[in-house]
């Protein structure tokens, strides 16, 4: 699968090893930095990932700054992107399964390294079961983000 990886100074630590999980799993990755520690704004890459996405240029993305949560919020203001914070990997798994995420975000301040490499591993093979409880929630979610409030 093409992924995704963006990250801001907060994330940073955490993206080139998650990246080297990726590949190691036979993933492409696409990486959209940033590429130091050099203080950097987490919408700016939120933005970058979620159009890589709607462009088709990568299938699902892992998104990661200080904890995870501007990262999710800045990313679900894009239509058709629908992010969650996962750190854990039972949420990694079901938040595709269930609610069909396509970014998941970390927190490289919240979760080591290994964990973060687990939960990974847990969302990119899950895949959306398509139950029509999931479809009639998901389709509610998506009728909210049409009506834009
Ligand atoms: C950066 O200091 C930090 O605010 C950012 O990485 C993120 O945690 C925001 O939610």
């Amino acid at each position: 699968m093409r992924v995704a990886i963006a990250a801001d100074h907060g994330g940073f630590p955490l993206k080139g090893r998650l990246a080297q999980v990726l590949r190691d799993s036979g993933h492409e990755v696409v990486d959209l930095g940033t590429h130091s520690t050099e203080p950097v704004d987490y919408p700016d890459y939120a933005r970058a990932l979620g159009r890589a996405i709607l462009d088709g240029q990568a299938e699902r993305g892992v998104l990661i700054c200080g904890s995870g949560a501007g990262a999710a919020i800045a990313a679900n203001k894009m239509r058709g992107i629908r992010a969650a914070l996962a750190h854990d990997t039972y949420t990694a798994h079901q938040m595709v399964e269930h609610d069909d995420v396509n970014v998941c975000c970390l927190g490289a301040r919240v979760v080591g390294a290994e964990l973060a490499a687990e939960i990974v591993s847990a969302f990119l093979p899950a895949r959306f079961t398509g139950e029509e409880r999931h479809v009639r929630r998901l389709g509610k979610v998506l009728e909210m983000e049409k009506e834009g409030k």
